[in-house]
């Protein structure tokens, strides 16, 4: 269950802004489920939910399996929306230490879904970005290692996972007799050159729909092989998203056409860029996630909100200072967990009791750290109101499969509805291909 508290940003709007509005929220959230909207030929990630595909899903959990049992690593190379969705539900789902499941779900663990004790492999990414070094360090840390590489691209030309594909698949073959049994193809029905080339080398393959797009394809095989490898039940997963996208389709009162409305608001109101704030570290992955597809749906024709992210209490000490008292353009969206599972408490020192701590904190002594975390975070939230940001704060009730995808979800539709508030076509990213045109002809294509 998600839950959305506005009230701290009900003044930051113009009351003349409210007007009208519900009724093109609700117009925007029908033009989303209707697809009568720009780009509707994009919105392929609802379909998906609405007519779930279990033998795939089955598939791909038999294949994460085989990949469980034979692998130690699991090489997942893509960029954007070929490999951020993974990155985030795995990021978000495991422990962060190594650990048993029956050490993970003991007393003072968040995470509901730890992997079991089964072999589980890491789940390391490449082709997210240019360096040379990482890769090499990368083929470093395979070696001796049972590899799979699962390649990513719905496009098969992107340049950076493609390079790096062509390292790894030299390195792979030079190493594995079955090395085409161990690499899996995720792309086109179709078209492009890692189809050709999945073909010829009969690599296994998962098809990318031709409807969804990069960054809302996490709930395609784009993320849930790498996210069944890594041992989370993906079925709950998509479940949890078939639900909320059920929940969302028949409630014009839904807190995501809300949270919607009241980011658009806020936009109007001269806002310019929003901050998705976390104080739990497992959830900085889907802040990644979040950045991409809000920062690729909205911002077009010089419209959007910035997406960035914080980590609380870490930024607090470096990005707290600009969010209190720096320019007064931005928005922040908490995004907490309900149930954080800790018990464990501050200690109490002998001292304590006349007061007398060198440390000066005999206050917290006794408390959990859930309770800390609890004044840091409603602390937070009113100083920032207080220094004049406007604050959202969404709220899901427990960190396991189908939560998250049910989160997923939620923002894919509240991302929807925000491009057709502003205008735009939230779902195509014609400024992506600048950058690409301009180090293309650097390089001599
Ligand atoms: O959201 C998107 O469409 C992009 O971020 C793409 O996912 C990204 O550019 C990678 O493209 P491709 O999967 O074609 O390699």
């Amino acid at each position: 269950m998600i839950t959305l508290d506005l009230h701290r940003s009900d003044d930051f709007v113009a009351s003349h802004l409210r007007e009208g509005l519900e009724n093109r929220v609700v117009a925007a959230h029908r033009a989303v489920i209707d697809k009568s909207g720009a780009g509707s030929e994009w919105i392929g990630w609802r379909d998906l939910l609405a007519t779930p595909n279990d033998a795939l899903l089955e598939e791909i959990s038999r294949q994460g399996q085989e990949i469980r049992e034979r692998a130690d690593v699991l090489v997942c190379v893509g960029i954007g929306g070929s490999y951020l969705g993974a990155d985030a539900v795995i990021g978000a789902l495991s422990p962060y230490f190594p650990s048993t499941k029956e050490q993970a779900q003991g007393e003072v663990s968040l995470f509901e879904s730890a992997p079991s004790s089964q072999q589980t492999p890491e789940v390391l990414f490449a082709g997210h970005h240019l360096s040379g070094r990482y890769l090499s360090e990368l083929l470093a840390y395979l070696e001796g290692k049972s590899v799979y590489v699962n390649m990513i691209s719905k496009s098969g030309t992107t340049l950076e996972p493609g390079i790096a594909f062509r390292v790894l698949r030299d390195w792979m073959e030079d190493r594995f007799e079955d090395c085409d049994r161990r690499i899996i193809a995720t792309t086109d029905a179709e078209r492009g050159a890692l189809r050709t080339l999945a073909t010829e080398k009969g690599y296994r393959t998962h098809i990318i729909p031709d409807d969804v797009g990069g960054r809302f394809s996490v709930l395609t095989p784009v993320g849930l092989l790498p996210i069944a490898a890594a041992g989370f039940d993906i079925r709950s997963l998509f479940y949890g998203a078939v639900a909320m996208m059920k929940e969302i389709d028949t409630r014009d009162d839904h807190p995501a056409l809300a949270y919607a409305s009241r980011r658009y608001a806020l936009h109007e109101s001269g806002y310019s860029t929003e901050v998705l704030s976390v104080f739990e570290p497992a959830l900085s992955g889907l802040g990644g996630w979040w950045q991409q597809l809000f920062g690729e749906s909205e911002g077009k024709e010089h419209k959007g909100l910035f997406p960035a992210t914080c980590l609380f209490s870490t930024d607090l000490h470096s990005l707290g200072q600009y969010l209190q008292e720096g320019r007064r353009n931005v928005t922040e969206t908490f995004l907490t967990l309900k149930d954080d599972r800790g018990h464990l408490a501050v200690p109490e020192w002998d001292s304590d009791s006349d007061g007398s701590t060198a440390d000066g904190l005999s206050f917290v002594a006794g408390k959990s750290f859930s309770d800390v975390a609890q004044a840091a975070l409603h602390g937070t939230m009113d100083a920032h109101v207080q220094g004049g940001v406007p604050v959202q704060h969404l709220e899901i009730d427990r960190l396991d499969e189908n939560a998250l995808g049910g989160l997923i979800y939620f923002f894919e539709h509240v991302v929807a509805i925000g491009g057709y508030l502003l205008g735009i076509n939230p779902f195509d990213q014609p400024g992506v291909e600048a950058y690409k045109r301009a180090m293309y002809e650097r390089l001599g294509r």
